[in-house]
This record gives C-alpha cells, structure tokens and sequence, in this order.
C-alpha cells in the first residue's frame, strides 16, 4: 500500500512524507518527550511548538480548558525562540527518520522574513509552516491571514528569505477561505494548512468569570471538525497546491473523509491530549480502511467528495 505523499511537489525542494499523518503544531512540544515512548519515524511529519524570533513566556494561566467535544487554549506562544529552536532542538531532528517542519509566527513583516532566513539550510529542518493568524501590529491589529494582501505580502517575504518548501497555516475566522487560499497559493506558498483553532471562550459561573486568564482563546477538537471539513473542501477546489488538513482529526476515518474532501494530508492535534499514540493509532486505522476497501494509493481517494458525476 503505497501512502507517500509530497507536500511541495512543485519546489526544487520536495517536502516528501512516508504517509499522509503528521503532529499538530503546539499539541507535541518538540518531539523529544514523545519520541522516548513511540517511534516517530513511522510518522508523516513532524511540525514543531509555534517559533518566534524571541523566547515568550506565554499567557497566564489558566490557558487551556475542556468543552463539549474539545478543548479551548490561549498558551500566548510560549516557546523557546528561534535561536535556542537552531542549536538544541534542530541538530536532534537531524538525526531523527521523520520530516521535522518549524511552524514559525512573526508580529511583523519582517520578522517573518528574518525567521525564514534564519531556518534556511539548518541540518534537521526538512521545510516551515508559515502561521498567519497572529495579530499584524502593522495593520492596526487586524490579523495577516484575514487579509488576501496581508496573507500574500507574507509569503513573499517567506519565498524571498528561504528555499525551503513551505506550508502557510489559514484562520478558519474569514467568511470564505477560498481569496485567502488562492492569495497564498498565487504568491508562492507550497502548501496550506487547514485550518487554525475558532475564537472561542468559556465563563466559570462559580467565579463568574472568563475561564482563560486571557479571557479567550481557540477552540479545538471535535467540535471544530465540521468547520474545518468545510474550509478543507472549498480551498482545495480553488487552489493547486496541496491541503494539509487540521481540525478534529480523532480517528483513521476522520483523516480518510478530510482526504475524500482534498486533502493531501492531516494534522493530528487535541486527539493527542486523551491518548499520546492517537498519530500511530490513526495511522493504522487509515492503513485498515485502505485495506478493507482495497484502496492501493490514497491518491485514489483525494478530493473524491467533490466529484459532481
Ligand atoms: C494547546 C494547543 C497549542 C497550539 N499551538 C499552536 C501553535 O503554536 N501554532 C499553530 O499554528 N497552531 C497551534 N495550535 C493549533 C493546532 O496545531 C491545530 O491546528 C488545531 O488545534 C486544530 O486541530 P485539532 O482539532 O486536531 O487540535 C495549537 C493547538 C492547541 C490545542
């Protein structure tokens, strides 16, 4: 059964993944934790904590809470910054058997730039994941991926400071994903990711007050998939780039529907907070349904929901 998949088939650079399964940024730290209890070289891909040109704290807590079919969190980027991210944790990817893609998240033009040259031709960075859903200072706090322009001006910057491929990671908050995946894809993204978590809040009636110290934060899992199973089907049919999937994925059935839907591969993110092997476990569930429905290659089945015959 052949699962191989490339995410920048179109780059000098391949990003090539041995199956479509690969870890949510921000739900999987670096890797180090996880990769003492399973074998990370039977993933997809790796993609690594939210970067920084900085280390951040992160907001206080409480940042992360339960809801009904997920979870929300307002972990505010706490991270390592980028130069801590080249000398410890990159020369250990390096030696590792799986794709490791820094998701990187900058507060200005620049700083996307200078990130992306700074990854650029680092031993153990297989390519980035470019996340546009941070408030752009520049534009009075309006955020970079609501924005075609703003959406675009920073795949320029990424395309002209880096050769690695790289996948641009989209805000499910815009009324029609669709200006924004093809913007992206016109200025030179190799992939999209699909999508990011949903402003949300819970309040605690005992306190009566917000739940997360910050007050909000974004909504994850389950509950999110449906949204995200939209936004998958409506920009794969507009762009012709690969779509990375992200929002919800639980189970090997979740992951097959986002590809019948156009995905090229998947995220596995809030599925890892109630069982650490939920990517193996998917993994081998996708691997089980190919098998039973005597699917060879699981290019057969992309985007097969969207045929109109
Ligand atoms: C605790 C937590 C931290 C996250 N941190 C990041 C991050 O740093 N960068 C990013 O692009 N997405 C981040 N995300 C979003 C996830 O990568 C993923 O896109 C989202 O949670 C939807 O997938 P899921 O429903 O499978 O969790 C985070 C999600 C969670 C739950």
């Amino acid at each position: 059964m052949d699962l191989s998949v490339n995410l920048a088939p179109r780059h000098k650079v391949e990003l090539l993944l041995r199956n479509p399964v690969m870890t949510a940024s921000g739900t999987f730290s670096n890797g180090i934790e996880i990769g003492k209890h399973f074998d990370l070289g039977a993933l997809g891909a790796i993609i690594s904590k939210g970067t920084t040109i900085q280390p951040r704290k992160g907001n206080p807590t409480p940042r992360t809470v339960e809801t009904a079919a997920g979870m929300i969190n307002a972990i505010g980027f706490q991270n390592i910054g980028v130069g801590a991210l080249i000398s410890t944790l990159c020369p250990v990817w390096e030696r590792w058997d799986v794709p490791a893609i820094v998701n990187i998240m900058g507060y200005t033009l620049e700083e996307y730039g200078t990130l992306a040259a700074r990854l650029d031709g680092v031993p153990g960075v297989a390519g980035l994941e470019v996340n546009i859903s941070c408030p752009n200072v520049e534009a009075g706090g309006l955020e970079f991926g609501q924005d075609p322009h703003h959406a675009a001006a920073v795949v320029r910057e990424v395309a002209g400071a880096t050769s690695l491929p790289f996948l641009v990671k989209l805000t499910p908050s815009v009324a029609d994903v669709r200006p924004i995946a093809e913007a992206v894809a016109r200025a030179g993204a190799h992939a999209i990711s699909v999508t990011n978590t949903i402003p949300a809040m819970a309040i605690d009636a005992k306190r009566r007050r917000p739940v997360i110290a910050n007050g909000f934060g974004g909504l994850s899992g389950p509950a999110v998939k449906p949204i995200a199973m939209r936004n998958v089907f409506l920009s794969s049919s507009v762009v012709d780039i690969p779509v990375v999937a992200s929002g919800g994925i639980m189970t090997g059935l979740d992951a097959v529907e986002f590809i019948m839907a156009g995905a090229t591969a998947v995220q596995v993110g809030t599925a890892t907070f109630l069982d650490p092997a939920a990517p193996w476990n998917i993994l081998r569930e996708i691997e089980e349904w190919c098998a039973a429905e005597g699917v060879d290659r699981i290019e057969e089945i992309r985007g097969v929901a969207r045929r109109t015959d």
